[in-house]
This record gives structure tokens, C-alpha cells and sequence, in this order.
């Protein structure tokens, strides 16, 4: 039987269960020397003095907005396709968040959007590094300078990603980056955060370090989260388990996925399970997957090769534009193509399971009220999210640059199956 490709590849460091074992045995599962290593190595490899951990990526940026000192109810300036937990956490910070748009061909934030978006009111702006290309931070930077705004990049994508040979988190005052299961580094949650200032720096780490430690059943909940999180998208069982039910729901125009996605909600009492601290069975777990972080990266750079190497040239299709100078680690791959929604139903008939959006368009959630209109970000939810992640494999890799491309090329006479069931059944 053939396997299908399931649109999530965790990165697992095949040790893990060593490491939790080793933690448990020197009782070192929630606090222990790993920790500081883990910030330690982290700061290294993004090339930065010192990190603080953290317990999500999003608590990293509440403690930078804390401690950026940033006036009361100023506006925070973030692009307008973005995860929404981060505008939200900026309102949670007692900020406003005001959006801008983005550039369609980058999925990254405007700079010129961006100035217009500057009021008297701004305070700071987030670049995000989104699906991990760099943004143009030479034009962010000096616009911020000018308007003397404080830059807080997002890196939460971006860990290993490059500009010009510096690391994504060294552009700004400060950044953040998660190691949520499916980000470049996966510790089943955590986020760090890094700044410019050492005084920045030190409020960030007194509050990270006031939180409590979480209880050894939360951690033990963690690891055994992960573990499924891992097996799941196996190709093995996510061929017998996932993909029946995804497919299953794309029969009746329905979407399984979003079952799995984070409830869109005012974050204002934040929730208990935000406000502990990161643990040391973590950080050991962190370390182990800093030191294949490299070969991981080297891994989907190539996948994202195959992929476009098979895909460019095709009438209609864009593969991901990587400007001068940048170093894209493709968290995600964005592909336009015409008529995205039948592309995406056909390629999961033939065992390939495609995402279309991984983030939100912010700017049209009501929980943001009205903002002006970002039609760069609209457009560039209108993509295709291919696989390339490092445990695909080549193999994989080609079995999906051709089926894809086979389904590009095919002209419209081509019966879409997921459609004619559906009409089938509609007749009986
Ligand atoms: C762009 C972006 N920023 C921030 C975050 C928040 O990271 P965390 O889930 O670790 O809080 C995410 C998480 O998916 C994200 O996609």
C-alpha cells in the first residue's frame, strides 16, 4: 500500500527517549544544569551574548514587551498575516496592535506599508520572520530608527534562517523564537527570548524566572503529547489514522484540520498553563536537537530544491521568491497556484496531504475590530504549503514535486474524483 505524506514532520531528536529516562533517573525532569547549557547554546547559534527561556514563544514576547518599558497603551505595528496569538498578546501586554500589510511575494511584512501604518501613538513594530525568509530588515530597521520605535522580531519560523550571513534575532532589540513540536527546533513547547540591552535582558529573565515551576504531571503530560504528536505523523500511521478522516472530510467540502488549530479568543486573563516555567527534561531535549539543527535545515533546503526545480516555469505558479542575500529555512513552502482549493483536494486523493494556511490574516479577525484593509496579506493566504520538511526524505520529496506538478500541468478536462464523489453521492 502506498503511504501518504502527511503535511507535518516534527523534528525528533531519536534519543528523546534516552534523555527523558537520564532526566528522570537524576530527578532533573523539571529543574537542572541543562537549562542554562540550552540558553547558553541557543544564544550561541543565533549569535547573541545571553537567552532566557521561556514556556511558549508568546510568553517570551509578553516578558520583551514588559521589558521594553513601552508606553501605555501605545500601538505595536505587526504584519497583518500573522499567528494571531501575537497581536493578542500584545493587547494582554496593555499595548494596541495596529497591522500592516505584506509584500505577497515574501509573505513578509511591508516596509512601506509599515511607515504608513506609524502614528504618534507607535511604540514599536514586530517584523515576522514568517515561514522562516528573513525580512528586508536594512529598510524595517531604519524606518524604526527614524521613528524611533523599538523592533521586537518575531522568529518563532526562523531559527538557523540568515540575512546577509547574521542570524534572524540579532536585527532588532530584541526577538523571540518557540520550540512548539512543528518549529525548527522542537522541545514540545518553549519559547526564548533574546535583547540587544543586558538591562532588557535582566527584566526579561526576573520575570520568566518569577513563574512557578510546572508539576511533575503537567511535564509528564507534555512528553506523552509529544509522543503522539510524533507517531501521528509518521507516514505509517498517519496513512491508516489522519488521513482517512481528513480525506473523509474533504469529500463533504470540509476541513478535519481545523479541530487541531488554537480557538481564536481574547487571552485576557491569560491561562494558568502560560504562566510556568520551562523545564529542564526540555532543555536537555533542546540540546540534543541544536546539534542537528544544521543537518535538518541542510535537509528541507534541499526538499524546497526539489521542489522547485519541478514546479518553476509552470504557467500560473510562483514558487517561493528568496531575495538576495537571505537564507530561507522553509518552515513552510508557499506555493501560488491556480485554483488552489481543487489543487488541494486532488493532491490529498493521491495521498498528499497539503496545507493552505498555517497563520491568520489578522487584520480580518473581529477580535482585532475594524482595520484597514491588507490586501497583500489576503493574497498571500491564497497559497499552496507543499511539504519539504527533513524527514520527508528525496525520495518523498520527488514523489511530490511530480505528482504536484503532473496535477499543475493537467488541463482543465482533468475530472477532479474528490468532486465527482461527492456529486455521485449527491444523486443517490
Ligand atoms: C509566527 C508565530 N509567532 C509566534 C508564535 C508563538 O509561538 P508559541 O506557540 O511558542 O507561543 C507562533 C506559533 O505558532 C507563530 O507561528
Amino acid at each position: 500500500m502506498l503511504t501518504a505524506i502527511c503535511r507535518y514532520g516534527p523534528r525528533v531528536v531519536p534519543e528523546t527517549d534516552a534523555i527523558v529516562q537520564r532526566c528522570r533517573d537524576r530527578g532533573e525532569l523539571i529543574d537542572g544544569p541543562d537549562i542554562a547549557a540550552f540558553e547558553q547554546a541557543c544564544a550561541d547559534r543565533i549569535g547573541v551574548e545571553e537567552s532566557v527561556s521561556a514556556s511558549y514563544g508568546r510568553m517570551a514576547f509578553y516578558y520583551i514587551l514588559n521589558a521594553l518599558d513601552l508606553r501605555d497603551g501605545g500601538e505595536v505595528i505587526l504584519p497583518a498575516l500573522t499567528f494571531w496569538v501575537v497581536p493578542e498578546m500584545v493587547r494582554v501586554a496593555g499595548l494596541t496592535p495596529v497591522f500592516a500589510d505584506v509584500d505577497p511575494r515574501t509573505f513578509n511584512l511591508d516596509p512601506a506599508s509599515f511607515e504608513r501604518a506609524i502614528s504618534s501613538r507607535t511604540v514599536a513594530v514586530v517584523p515576522t520572520h514568517l515561514y522562516g525568509l528573513p525580512c528586508d530588515m536594512d529598510a524595517i530597521v531604519a524606518i524604526a530608527r527614524r521613528h524611533r520605535l523599538a523592533i521586537v522580531e518575531d522568529c518563532a519560523h526562523a531559527l538557523g534562517a540568515t540575512s546577509r550571513g547574521s542570524h534572524a534575532g540579532t536585527f532588532g532589540d530584541a526577538a523571540f523564537f518557540s520550540f512548539q513540536t512543528l518549529k525548527p527546533l522542537n522541545t514540545y513547547g518553549g519559547g526564548l527570548a533574546v535583547a540587544r540591552d543586558p538591562r532588557v535582558l535582566r527584566r526579561i529573565r526576573a520575570q520568566a524566572e518569577a513563574e512557578p515551576w510546572p508539576s511533575i504531571e503537567r511535564v509528564r503530560t507534555r512528553l506523552r503529547l509529544g509522543w503522539v504528536q510524533r507517531t501521528f505523523s509518521r507516514p505509517s500511521v498517519f496513512t491508516v489514522t489522519a488521513y482517512p478522516a481528513l480525506l473523509a472530510a474533504a469529500l463533504w467540502n470540509g476541513r478535519a484540520d481545523v479541530y487541531l488549530w488554537e480557538k481564536i479568543r481574547p487571552l485576557s486573563p491569560m491561562p494558568d498553563s502560560y504562566r510556568e516555567r520551562y523545564t529542564n527534561v526540555q532543555a536537555a531535549i533542546g540540546l540534543a536537537a541544536l546539534d542537528r539543527l544544521v543537518e535538518w535545515t541542510r535537509a528541507t533546503r534541499a526538499h524546497a530544491a526539489i521542489m522547485d526545480e519541478a514546479l518553476q516555469g509552470i504557467p500560473g505558479v510562483q514558487v517561493p521568491h528568496v531575495p538576495e542575500g537571505a537564507g530561507h529555512v522553509y518552515y513552510q513552502y508557499c506555493v501560488y497556484a491556480p485554483d488552489r482549493d481543487r489543487l488541494v483536494r486532488r493532491a490529498l486523493w493521491r495521498g498528499i496531504d497539503v496545507e493552505t494556511l498555517h497563520v491568520d490574516v489578522c487584520s480580518t479577525l473581529s477580535i482585532f475590530g475594524t482595520q484597514p484593509p491588507t490586501p497583500g496579506a489576503e493574497r498571500a493566504a491564497q497559497v499552496v504549503q507543499l511539504p519539504v520538511y527533513a524527514s520527508l526524505g528525496s525520495r518523498r520529496a520527488r514523489r511530490i514535486a511530480r505528482r504536484v506538478r503532473r496535477l499543475l500541468a493537467a488541463n482543465a478536462a482533468f475530472q477532479d474524483p474528490v468532486q465527482k464523489a461527492r456529486t455521485d453521492i449527491a444523486k443517490v
